[in-house]
């Protein structure tokens, strides 16, 4: 197995960049905040489908937490996040540091419009895409990647990103990598790991009820009257639903009515302590 090449700073990513264009060679990114389980790994797996060189990127954005959230508890495992990128054929880790990211002085952000204010994460969570958008937008001109692997679990995530790398001319290919769930369909998340024993055994209803509905709205139902008994459903074994809801695939805008092509199904719901999100293709 060959070590991958661990890149501390902007500039050894850069240098390292740098050799690869000039042996003729393309890059992929994947971004990552590590404790990495085997949905990351996929995505560094497609990574190596696209690109003669990948490199991963290991960074708890701070930019991207409110302060009531889990940035601090957040899981950091960067010795087994090294381990498993090897194993997978990374070529190169980014590991900066807060200061090397966010160095003094540091005062810009991007300001998002568009599906970054769709009324769902952005609900909830109202400075949490402008933290992202401004950490990949850094990204992205770090490494100036031919191509950009993110995970469509973070559906909303992933279109903020689309319309972000188009409105400023970023000139690389963003690639969203399907869902990897647990056997019985809990989509895979770091945060997994905050669930107890019972909160687990719980969890996979989420995927669940959202596969029933989207049946249903398939099989003709109106989006509303199959969307009811779903959320029915997840309140009642525990969950405190902050949205479920469809949406047209692209813009992330509402929609009413029936089945049409370009539907998805979004979900976010607490658990305990843990916030858990979903989504399908409707
Ligand atoms: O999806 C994530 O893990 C993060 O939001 C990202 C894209 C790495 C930015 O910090």
């Amino acid at each position: 197995m060959t070590a991958i090449a661990l890149l501390p700073t902007v500039a050894a990513l850069r240098a390292q960049v740098r050799l690869w264009r000039d042996a003729g060679q393309s890059v992929a990114l994947v971004p990552t905040m590590g404790a990495l389980h085997a949905g990351h790994i996929s995505l560094v797996e497609q990574a190596k489908q696209r690109a003669d060189r990948v490199v991963a990127t290991i960074f708890v954005n701070p930019t991207q937490f409110a302060p009531t959230e889990d940035f601090s508890k957040y899981p950091r495992t960067l010795e087994a996040d090294v381990a498993k990128l090897t194993e997978v054929g990374a070529d190169a880790a980014f590991t900066p540091t807060a200061e090397d990211m966010y160095p003094e002085g540091f005062c810009t952000s991007i300001t998002l419009r568009g599906p970054a204010t769709a009324g769902l994460e952005d609900r909830f969570r109202p400075t949490h895409f402008q933290g992202v958008a401004t950490v990949v937008a850094k990204l992205l001109l770090q490494a100036l990647p031919d191509v950009a692997i993110f995970g469509q679990k973070d559906f909303q995530q992933l279109a903020v990103i689309r319309q972000l790398t188009a409105d400023l001319d970023i000139p690389v290919e963003i690639v969203g990598a399907p869902t990897v769930r647990e056997s019985d369909g809990l989509a895979m998340s770091s945060r997994n790991v905050y669930l107890t024993d019972e909160e687990r055994a719980v969890a996979p209803m989420l995927n669940r009820c959202m596969t029933r509905a989207a049946q249903r709205i398939r099989d003709g139902e109106a989006l509303e009257a199959a969307l009811t008994p779903a959320r029915n459903k997840i309140a009642s074994v525990g969950f405190e639903i902050d949205y479920l809801e469809v949406r047209d695939a692209v813009t992330l805008a509402s929609v009413e009515g029936r089945y049409r092509k370009g539907l998805r199904m979004l979900v976010a719901a607490r658990l305990g302590r843990t916030r858990l999100i979903d989504n399908i293709e409707v």
